[in-house]
């Protein structure tokens, strides 16, 4: 597995390490996430089971227990909000990967390849509609705001990104954009509602949601990383889907804008048909160190998120944070 021999933080930090302090948490969200996931349409419990069943990393639903955590809450609602946001992620999830046409996800098929699109994106649907009605009976409606809004956010990041595939003029900002709302706004809405349910003062639910919403940032970045130089047996999902779908992330961004003009007109053209030669648009990339470049945009965010936990109190819980801002940039899947 590449990446294992080089000495990083992400892989030193495993993720059962990190999420030791909370896993008596993660095994009742686990609990949450399987009993609804029960629909009495067969299909839906087999594809929900399909996905679920695979693993994923459970970074939203941790950040939301850590975030309550650290905050002083005592209750239960935090396990179902944490389950809530992982089916919300679920959901992008199955859509996503019929919009972008990939063939792998957690080291199996995806849903689209073995049930079909209409499945996929009908059990997606499912997901965030079970989603809203657990998110009501949270009884909390300021969660419920941010969890909702939330979601509009992720589906115009998604429409957003459409428009962007295929256009070599599509600037940093336009980009970032993309990140914050497809996928950055989760990790916020996640920190957000563990700092809320927690009765926190309106300024830490602020650094929670900053916290979030940096280090959301910084996870994007590094999958865009990683969709280049990742492994996919590591990631459980194929590498140069990016490409292939001639998506505009600031691996490429960054040749447009430092190399040098055939360079640029290979990552022109590589983006405008999605047929570029994979090789050549990587030596483009490894010449023009854009992938450190990546790195360091990402690593800045990692480093804001960090200063926003400066305003909680000292825990364990709260170390764990500090832990996820280097996971999230140093890691290997
Ligand atoms: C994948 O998210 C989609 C992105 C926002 C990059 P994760 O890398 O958290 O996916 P799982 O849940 O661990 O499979
Ligand atoms: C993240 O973007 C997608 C969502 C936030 C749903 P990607 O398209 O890069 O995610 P992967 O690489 O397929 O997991
Ligand atoms: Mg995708
Ligand atoms: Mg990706």
């Amino acid at each position: 597995m590449p990446g294992r021999h080089q000495p990083s933080v992400g892989s030193v930090l495993n993720l059962s390490e990190l999420f030791a302090p909370i896993a008596d948490d993660m095994q009742a969200v686990d609990a949450v996430i399987r009993g609804r996931l029960n629909s009495e349409v067969v299909l839906i419990r087999t594809i929900g089971d399909y996905i679920v069943g695979a693993g994923g990393k459970r970074m939203r639903p941790a950040m939301v227990l850590l975030v309550s955590n650290a905050l002083g809450y005592r209750g239960d609602i935090h396990h179902r909000l944490a389950a809530v946001v992982e089916f919300i992620h679920t959901a992008t999830l199955l859509h996503d990967d019929v919009v972008d046409e990939s063939d792998l996800r957690r080291g199996r098929d995806t849903a689209n390849a073995v049930f079909g699109n209409a499945a996929s994106v009908l059990v997606g649907d499912y997901l965030y509609s079970r989603s809203f009605e657990m998110m009501v009976e949270s009884d909390s409606m300021a969660a419920m705001a941010v969890l909702s809004r939330a979601t509009t956010i992720i589906a115009e990041g998604e429409v957003l990104q459409l428009l962007n595939v295929h256009d070599p003029d599509v600037s940093l900002d336009r980009y970032l954009q993309v990140v914050r709302y497809k996928t950055a706004k989760l990790f916020e809405a996640a920190a957000q509602v563990g700092a809320i349910i927690s009765g926190a003062t309106p300024k830490l639910e602020q650094a929670a949601a900053a916290y979030g919403r940096h280090i959301g940032t910084a996870f994007q970045l590094i999958d865009d990383v990683l969709d280049y130089s990742g492994d996919a047996h590591a990631l459980g999902k194929n590498v140069g889907d990016d490409l292939r779908e001639g998506k505009p992330t600031l691996p490429l961004i960054r040749v447009l804008e430092v190399g040098t003009p055939a360079q640029r007109e290979l990552i022109r053209s590589a983006i405008k048909t999605g047929s570029a030669d994979f090789q050549a648009v990587a030596q483009a990339i490894h010449d023009t160190e854009a992938l450190d470049y990546t790195r360091q945009v990402a690593r800045a965010e990692a480093a804001l998120a960090l200063q926003a936990l400066d305003a909680f109190p000292d825990s364990t819980h709260r170390q764990t944070l500090v832990k996820f801002c280097f996971f999230a940039v140093d890691r290997d899947r």
